[in-house]
């Protein structure tokens, strides 16, 4: 399994607090995008004499021209993805959901999406199109495959194409994300460890002529961060993008209770890896990828120390949801179960 750029150094969780920590950084982020000269200087230099128009097809099929279709006139997410990939990609296409719910039905409308394979042959449509499925992706935000050589001349034309590494494993990839607007001939280089509210922000107003968020409160109302809980902080940057606590389920299982009715020991190992206790087979960790269609939790690179707050705060959530662990309530917390048991275990 071909290992992305910067993987397992690269989950720094750049991104604060999701609550509060966002919106220095966001001053920031404004500040960067409000320094460029004006729009209708750049317009053009990364505009049709720049990119191609290579022939790519979506998730369904349907054809789509690069520059006229994909990203003429439009503001855009771009990232290039392969469906195997087990690490990186998975905890990325998971914050551009987020980012896509926090834009609601913009998306499709006036942002645009687009998550492009490196891996076209094992890509096929129908491949993008089961991903997608897997992850409940909204609709406005589209797969795409194409021809090996020109999506490889994308990436280096955004400046993505990572020589030494992709020369050798051509999945080696470069996972930044490209935000842009192709009118304005704007375009920003991202983190998808950014925070999801910045992305969304960026994507949803800076790069529309630096629109205003109606919903960004005054800087001066920001909340004090009054602690800071390495296990929270964690879970926000890490998990947050997949998991949800008492908000029912997401890419993965809502995790409130999960303290309460699995083993702890259990939980320690699955967290830290859960690649490995897929493949040996562990027969509540099979039951749990057949329930979440197929999806594996990617190994997100911890260190027991990492584990044992991230423990502590499920614990410290579990525990202020003022429900105790009783026969009675056991049932009750307990996550549901997958539909029809495997024949083996
Ligand atoms: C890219 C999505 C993704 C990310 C990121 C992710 N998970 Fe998961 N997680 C899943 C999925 C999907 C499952 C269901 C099992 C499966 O399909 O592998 C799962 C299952 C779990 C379970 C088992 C739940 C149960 O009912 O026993 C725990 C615990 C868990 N995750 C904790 C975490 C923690 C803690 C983090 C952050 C450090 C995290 N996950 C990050 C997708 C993710």
């Amino acid at each position: 399994m071909a290992v992305a750029t910067g993987i397992r150094a690269g989950l720094p969780g750049r991104s604060t607090g999701a609550r509060t920590g966002w919106r220095p950084l966001l001053l920031v982020l404004l500040g960067i995008v409000g320094c460029l000269p004006p729009a209708t200087s750049l317009a053009g230099v990364w505009g049709r004499n720049y990119f191609p128009n290579y022939r790519l097809v979506n998730q369904d099929g349907e054809e789509l021209r690069f520059y006229d279709d994909v990203i003429k006139g439009k503001v855009v997410s771009i990232n290039f993805m392969f469906t195997s990939c087990a690490d990186v990609c998975p905890v990325e296409t998971a914050k551009l959901r987020q980012v896509q719910q926090m834009l609601g039905d913009r998306v499709g409308r006036d942002v645009f999406m687009y998550s492009i394979t490196i891996d076209p042959e094992h890509d096929t449509p129908e491949v993008l199109k089961a991903y997608r499925e897997q992850f409940n992706i909204g609709p406005g935000w589209q797969f795409l495959t194409g021809k090996r050589e020109e999506i490889e001349d994308l990436q280096k034309r955004f400046g993505l194409y990572v020589r030494s590494r992709q020369e050798i494993d051509p999945l080696d990839h470069n996972v930044s994300l490209m935000l842009g607007n192709e009118a304005t001939g704007r375009w920003l280089k991202r983190s998808p460890f950014d925070n999801p509210a910045v992305l969304a922000n960026t994507l949803g107003y800076a790069l529309h002529g630096n629109r205003r968020n109606p919903a960004l409160a005054s800087y001066d109302q920001a909340h004090r961060i009054e602690s800071f809980d390495r296990g929270e902080y964690l879970f926000r940057t890490r998990c947050a993008s997949c998991h949800t606590l008492g908000g029912g389920v997401a890419v993965g299982p809502d995790l409130l209770h999960v303290t309460a009715v699995r083993d702890r020991d259990w939980l320690a190992r699955w967290i830290r890896e859960p690649d490995a206790m897929i493949a040996e087979g562990d027969p509540l960790a099979k039951r749990l990828v057949a329930a979440y269609k197929g999806l594996p939790m990617p190994n997100l690179s911890l260190n027991e120390v990492d584990v044992e707050a991230l423990l502590k705060f499920l614990e410290q959530q579990h525990a202020a949801s003022g429900k105790l662990r009783t026969a009675a309530t056991e049932d009750q917390l307990r996550p549901p179960d997958p539909p029809e048991a495997q024949p083996d275990d």
